[in-house]
């Protein structure tokens, strides 16, 4: 078996966090959601995976590398324009070969991995297996209807009214039929080459599509608070680790990681938190539930419940908590400016006024 990860698209579908980042590089609990996908690939025994990649080819390859990192061998297929997922398959039709395959989107992110279903696939031998969850608005997905006897009977791409809430997840596994239902593709009404339009026609021609209900996903939707849920869950299983340098001043509490170079100075940090390399962290509190990236810096403040990216700075700004903040971004307080209340208080009035 191979895999196919998809890392391509282009910088048309902005999001919030995503606009001047490839998506699959966005970091959960400091680590791109790509190497979630990469490992949970390896650790169901795959090898050879053939990375699907856009515009942002460069800086896909600059983190992966040849995936030894993660015993992984990959090979990378340039996708001239991100024309749907389909096509991902199709332009990597050569290099899948007579295999089957398990397809993973890079921005996906599976709390417990891909060992059941591989297994589950590899055992009963369907024409497809694909992976679904319930979700709130099923409109942004692809969703499934199924059958009285739990069967996949249809699916349909982004509908307006969805036939149920169970969408697909970015994980789905094919034998080789799949491409003869890719082959006879024509675009969707957004242009694309669309998966679900070819699981479809494996269904229109008698093929077996089997399908999992899990929990436990989430996928860069822009939605900052499923952001900073998936990101409590992974740092609940943090290694606890000090590489970086604790000053005697500083408190420890719980599982928090510090990598190496990161300097802590007359803080607190109450784990479950990760400290990236190189991260200065002096006369603050960060709480629980927090990710600093790398070369960041946190002084005179207090953080909780957060992720901040890379060389991001938060000074003497109190308390900040379900935030996300972005690469290289800068918070510091604003200047004061002169305020006066002005109030017309009747007779034994109780005011309280914060200044
Ligand atoms: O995440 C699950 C959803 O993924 C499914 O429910 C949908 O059925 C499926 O179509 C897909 O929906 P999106 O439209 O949200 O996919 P997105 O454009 O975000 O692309 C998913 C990943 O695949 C992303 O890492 C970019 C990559 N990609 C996408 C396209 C369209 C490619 O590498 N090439 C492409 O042509």
């Amino acid at each position: 078996m191979k895999a196919l990860v998809l890392a391509g698209g282009s910088g048309t579908r902005l999001r919030p966090i995503t606009h001047t980042q490839a998506k699959q590089l966005v970091p959960v609990a400091n680590k791109p959601v790509l190497f979630y996908g990469l490992e949970a690939v390896a650790a169901a025994g795959v090898r050879e995976v053939g990375m699907v990649v856009g515009d942002t080819q460069a800086e896909i390859e600059a983190a992966v590398g040849d995936g030894s990192r993660f015993g992984l061998e990959v090979t990378y297929l340039r996708q001239a324009a991100p024309l749907g997922l389909a096509h991902a398959v199709l332009i990597a039709r050569d290099y899948l070969g007579e295999d089957d395959f398990v397809m993973y989107l890079g921005d996906n992110f599976i709390v417990g991995g891909i060992n059941d279903i591989v297994e589950t696939f590899r055992r009963e031998g369907p024409a497809a297996q694909i992976m679904l969850t319930k979700v709130g608005d099923p409109r942004q997905f692809g969703v499934a209807e199924l059958g009285p006897d739990g069967r996949v009977v249809g699916l349909e791409e982004k509908p307006r009214e969805p036939k149920s809430d169970l969408a697909l997840v970015g994980v789905y596994l094919f034998s080789p039929a799949v491409h003869a239902a890719v082959a006879e593709l024509k675009p969707s009404w957004r242009g694309e080459l669309e998966i679900t339009d070819a699981i479809q026609g494996l269904l229109d021609t008698g093929r077996r599509v089997d399908s999992t209900i899990i929990s436990g996903y989430w996928k860069d939707t822009g939605n900052v608070a499923d952001m900073l849920e998936v990101n409590r869950l992974v740092l609940e299983s943090v290694e606890p680790r000090e590489d970086g340098r604790v000053d005697a001043h500083s408190e420890i509490i719980g599982r928090v990681a510090i990598e190496a170079g990161a300097v802590v100075e007359r803080s607190r940090i109450v784990g479950p938190a990760v400290i990236g390399r190189d991260a200065l962290i002096r006369d603050s509190y960060v709480g629980p539930f927090t990710s600093i990236a790398d070369g960041c810096q946190v002084a005179d403040s207090e953080i909780e419940y957060s992720i901040v990216l890379k060389g991001a700075s938060i000074r003497g700004v109190g308390r900040i908590e379900a935030s996300l903040i972005g690469r290289g971004a800068e918070v510091t307080p604003a200047p004061r400016v002169p305020r006066a209340h002005r109030l017309i208080l009747g007779d034994e009035s109780r005011v309280q006024i914060s200044s």
